[in-house]
């Protein structure tokens, strides 16, 4: 679901019969849901005017839609913190481990998250997802349940950073030489385009993720990732990532980073190769100490700043 719909969903919750939406079928009987309060005052008892209008707007969802006087005091009872890590498993287990060290996803162990620092970031982002990233919204749970999850992953962030053991500007220099990682990826606006951008890769993975993709690239394939192979009728075969694809025609980029196009009826062949990656695996070529600098080096890309 992209934001998009997340924003439309929102509205047809404020609009709509007070059924479905957060806090009022499922919590509706409970104490405090009537005293209105920001979710971040409800977590942390801390007033603090929302910066976004769709966020107010989530809030008078899960306020109940009656703004009311911030010094209210908090009626709602804490949830307990068993709750917290039971959505925590159901909901966000696969993606960042059931202790927050990060699977496919970041680790949510760091002392201060880059990008949910503060309340209201961190519950906008686990509500609405981050758009153009893999971390989905989670528009079914309720006003509750969010802050559950919510003070669940403050809990885990009380603990200490996870640290890759190697000298990441040492890994710098391998990626731009031994590594050739440039040719295929870009990093702050240069290099090559066959492989997704790593300027934020630290925001979005963690070291174990980092190095499996290193040492074996084809075990953790982007989704809608496919290789294919194509050979035309004239005999020319040529290898590619698919861009895009309808019934009479393929777009590639090819190993080189060209593009190309194909209509299928010139094509006497075309091969999804399923679960392969032109990624070389560094398992050979690069030593286990020249991987911890890689993913070490890795780890401190985190944006343009
Ligand atoms: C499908 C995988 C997936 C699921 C499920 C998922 N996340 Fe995420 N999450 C990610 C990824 C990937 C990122 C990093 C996005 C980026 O920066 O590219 C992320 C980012 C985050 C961040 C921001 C971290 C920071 O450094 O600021 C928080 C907080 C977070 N997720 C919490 C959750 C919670 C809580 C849940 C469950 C309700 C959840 N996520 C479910 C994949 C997932
Ligand atoms: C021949 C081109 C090529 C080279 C060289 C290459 N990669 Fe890749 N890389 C890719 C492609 C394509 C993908 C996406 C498919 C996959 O995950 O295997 C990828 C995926 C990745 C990912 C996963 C990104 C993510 O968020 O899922 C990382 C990290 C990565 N490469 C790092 C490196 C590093 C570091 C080097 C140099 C040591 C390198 N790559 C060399 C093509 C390449």
């Amino acid at each position: 679901m992209t934001a998009k719909h997340a924003v439309s969903e929102v509205r047809r919750r404020i609009a709509g019969p007070r059924s479905g939406g957060l806090g009022s079928a499922r919590n509706g009987g409970r104490k405090g849901v009537q005293a209105p309060q920001s979710v971040a005052t409800l977590l942390h008892r801390s007033a603090r005017p929302a910066r976004s209008s769709i966020f107010s707007a989530l809030i008078l969802v899960l306020a109940g839609t009656r703004p009311c006087p911030a010094q209210t005091p908090p009626k709602v009872p804490a949830p307990d913190a068993d709750a917290g890590a039971q959505i925590f498993m159901a909901n966000c287990a696969h993606c960042h481990g059931p202790k927050g060290e990060g699977t496919t996803g970041p680790a949510l162990t760091s002392p201060r998250l880059q990008r949910a620092s503060g309340d209201d970031a961190l519950l906008r982002i686990i509500y609405f997802g981050i758009e153009g990233t893999e971390m989905p919204p989670s528009l079914t749970l309720t006003e509750i349940e969010l802050k559950a999850v919510a003070r669940y992953v403050r809990s885990l962030a009380a603990k200490v950073e996870p640290v890759a053991p190697g000298n990441p500007f040492a890994g710098d220099r391998i990626y731009r030489g031994a590594g050739g990682c440039d040719k295929c990826h870009v990093m702050q606006g240069a290099g090559g385009t066959l492989g997704p951008e790593l300027t934020a890769v630290g925001l979005r993975r963690n070291p174990a993720f980092l190095r499996a993709v290193l040492l074996d690239p084809s075990s953790s394939l982007p989704e809608g990732f496919l290789q294919v192979r194509a050979v035309t009728k004239d005999g020319k075969s040529v290898t590619g990532i698919r861009l895009s694809e309808d019934a009479f025609s393929i777009r590639l980029r090819d190993l080189s980073g060209g593009l190309l196009g194909f209509w299928k009826a010139d094509l006497k062949e075309l091969q999804r190769e399923t679960g392969k990656s032109p990624m070389p695996s560094f398992k050979g070529t690069l030593t286990p100490a020249e991987i911890d600098d890689l993913v070490a080096y890795l780890m401190t890309r985190k944006g343009d700043k």
